[in-house]
């Protein structure tokens, strides 16, 4: 009912409609009419209340609702089930508690703002408010456990393809996730997992994308690495068109690597990748040593070419 009133709202495009008009369309009470309003405002929504008018949205809202997302969203299986917080402590934190409770594949959490939120290798992730897509989705595919590593990959694929389809960025992947601009780092993928020997209980796939930052508001170390997508293109990026875009071409690869395994997406990520073919510096758990990035296996483990031999690289860092 709450989606049905904010319909009449948007379809009286920020003219008054009255409480009356709403309850007798919609057949509902008044006291029914005021509480979604009341609802609305508290999800985010902007509208003015009128004593004699009635109510008016006031602007179409920047953030990511999930009556906004349901409204343009093309996925069918992944924001089959929506979390939103205006602030949460990590998203991925919040997806791993659902899924342990057994939500449904395809249930995502997104966030306005995170305050802790979580990059590889023990980082942080800076996600202010409003200016960027902070998102997990819960997968839980029928693949043996060994093939988790390669699901990040297929996210970088999928997050890549999209960003360059709406802010025409011309983006492409450093290995194995983070997808780069103009050698700046713009989008990061935590993936992570619970599962027994031979079985996936749940992957967390978490991506955090810097869509709307001002270059100037990177903190510290990262504002000498990164950048956002609208700082790029000059121009603000719709986040929600964005948003739908990530999880129609995330359900894409999914559903190309279900029916035809990875080799496709594998070599889409070659495509893409902005390592293979360069020096890199590798720096692993255990040790840190400089060579050629000439390809991935299929495993997804990054081969670099060094004076004494190829080095599989499985995990790390790889600065170009
Ligand atoms: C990286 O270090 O490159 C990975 C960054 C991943 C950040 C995203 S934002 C949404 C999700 N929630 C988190 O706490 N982390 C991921």
């Amino acid at each position: 009912m709450r989606t049905a009133v904010l319909e009449l709202l948007k379809r009286n495009s920020g003219q008054y409609i009255s409480g009356e008009e709403i309850s007798q369309l919609l057949k509902v009470s008044r006291t029914a009419v005021w509480k979604h309003i009341r609802s609305l405002k508290q999800a985010g929504y902007e509208i003015e209340a009128h004593p004699r008018l009635g109510y008016a949205l006031r602007q179409n809202t920047d953030r990511l609702l999930p009556e906004e997302i349901k409204t343009h969203l093309t996925s069918k299986v992944l924001g089959r089930e929506i979390h939103y917080f205006s602030e949460v402590d990590s998203t991925n934190n919040a997806a791993k508690k659902l899924a342990a409770g057994g939500c449904p594949e395809g249930t995502i959490v997104v966030a306005e703002a995170q305050n802790t939120g979580r990059g590889r290798l023990s980082r942080g992730w800076f996600s202010p408010y409003g200016k960027g897509i902070w998102l997990s989705v819960v997968f839980r595919p029928p693949f043996s456990p060994m093939d988790a590593a390669k699901c990040t990959l297929m996210a970088a694929v999928a997050v890549n393809r999209a960003v360059n389809a709406v802010a025409g960025a011309g983006c492409g992947i450093k290995w194995p996730n983070d997808i780069l601009c103009n050698g700046r780092k713009v989008v990061g993928i935590l993936t992570e997992m619970s599962a027994e020997m031979d079985a996936i209980n749940y992957i967390v796939i978490g991506m955090g994308i810097n869509v709307n930052i001002d270059p100037h508001e990177f903190p510290g170390e990262i504002a000498a690495t990164a950048t956002s997508l609208a700082a790029v293109a000059g121009c603000q990026i719709p986040r929600l068109k964005l948003f739908t875009e990530i999880l129609a071409e995330l359900e894409s690869a999914y559903n190309t690597v279900k029916n035809f395994g990875f080799a496709p997406v594998l070599a889409e990520w070659k495509n893409q990748s902005i390592t293979l073919g360069q020096q890199v510096d590798v720096h692993g758990i255990d040790r840190s040593f400089t060579g050629l990035a000439t390809d991935i296996d299929d495993d997804g483990a990054l081969l670099v070419t060094t004076a004494s031999g190829v080095a599989r690289v499985l995990a790390g860092d790889v600065s170009i």
